[in-house]
C-alpha cells in the first residue's frame, strides 16, 4: 500500500502531540491518519531513533492486538517504521474507560498514558508508552494516572483489588503526592 499511496497523497497536518505529528488524508475513499514521530534534537541521535522506532512499533502491536480483546482502536493500515498510517476515527459512541483498563490489566498490558484525551468516543488511541508485560507496579501507576485524569470515581469503580492495593502502597511511598487532589479522599476510604 505504502509505495503506491505516498507519492499521491496530500497530507494535511491536523494535530501536534507531545511526541507525534498527525496528518490526515483520503485514500480510495478512506479517511486516513499518518502519525509520525519526528526526531527530538535534544536526544542523542541513536537513542532518539531507537525510542521513536520502539514506541511506534509498540503502537503497531497494540493496534493489532487490542481488537481481539474487544477494545476498539483505529484500524492499522500501514507500518512505516517511525510512522504509521491508521484509520481516522470520529468521536462516536462512548467507551466504559474503567472496563477497558480492567481488560488491559487482566492481560498484563498497561497503556502508559490513560487519560480522557486518549479516548476518541469509543476508541482508545495513543499507545507509544504501552507495554505488554506489565508488573503490578506498572498497573498501579496506570490506575493512578487514570484516577488523576478521570476523577476519584474511577478508583472506586475499578475492581482489581491487587492493583488497587498496590496503588495505595505507591501513594503511601509518596511518589504521587504532589498534585493528587484526591489523595485525601483516598486516605479516608
Ligand atoms: N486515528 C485517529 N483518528 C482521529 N484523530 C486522531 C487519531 N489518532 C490521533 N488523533 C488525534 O491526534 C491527537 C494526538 O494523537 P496521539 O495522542 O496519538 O499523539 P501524541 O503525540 O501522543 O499526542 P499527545 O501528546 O497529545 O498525547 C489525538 O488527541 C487526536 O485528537
Ligand atoms: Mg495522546
Amino acid at each position: 500500500m505504502v509505495r503506491s499511496v505516498l507519492p499521491r497523497i496530500r497530507p494535511r497536518l491536523f494535530a501536534i502531540g507531545a511526541e507525534a505529528r498527525l496528518y490526515r488524508f483520503r485514500w480510495r475513499g478512506r479517511d486516513c491518519v499518518l502519525k509520525y514521530r519526528p526526531p527530538k534534537t535534544y536526544r542523542h541521535p541513536e537513542l532518539d531513533h531507537r525510542l521513536r522506532l520502539e514506541r511506534t512499533q509498540t503502537e503497531v502491536r497494540m493496534l493489532s492486538r487490542l481488537p481481539n480483546l474487544g477494545i476498539k482502536t483505529p484500524s492499522l493500515y500501514a507500518n512505516l517504521g517511525v510512522a504509521i498510517i491508521m484509520e481516522r476515527v470520529r468521536r462516536r459512541g462512548r467507551a466504559n474507560p474503567v472496563k477497558v483498563l480492567e481488560t488491559l490489566h487482566t492481560h498484563d498490558i498497561v497503556h502508559g498514558d490513560y487519560t480522557p484525551r486518549n479516548f476518541l468516543g469509543e476508541y482508545l488511541i495513543d499507545f507509544g508508552l504501552s507495554s505488554f508485560d506489565a508488573s503490578l507496579q506498572k498497573k498501579a501507576e496506570d490506575l493512578l494516572v487514570a484516577t488523576h485524569a478521570f476523577g476519584p470515581w474511577f478508583f472506586d469503580r475499578y475492581s482489581i483489588t491487587k492493583v488497587k492495593d498496590a496503588a495505595v502502597q505507591v501513594l503511601k511511598l509518596g511518589k504521587y503526592r504532589k498534585g493528587f487532589r484526591w489523595l485525601d479522599y483516598l486516605r479516608r476510604n
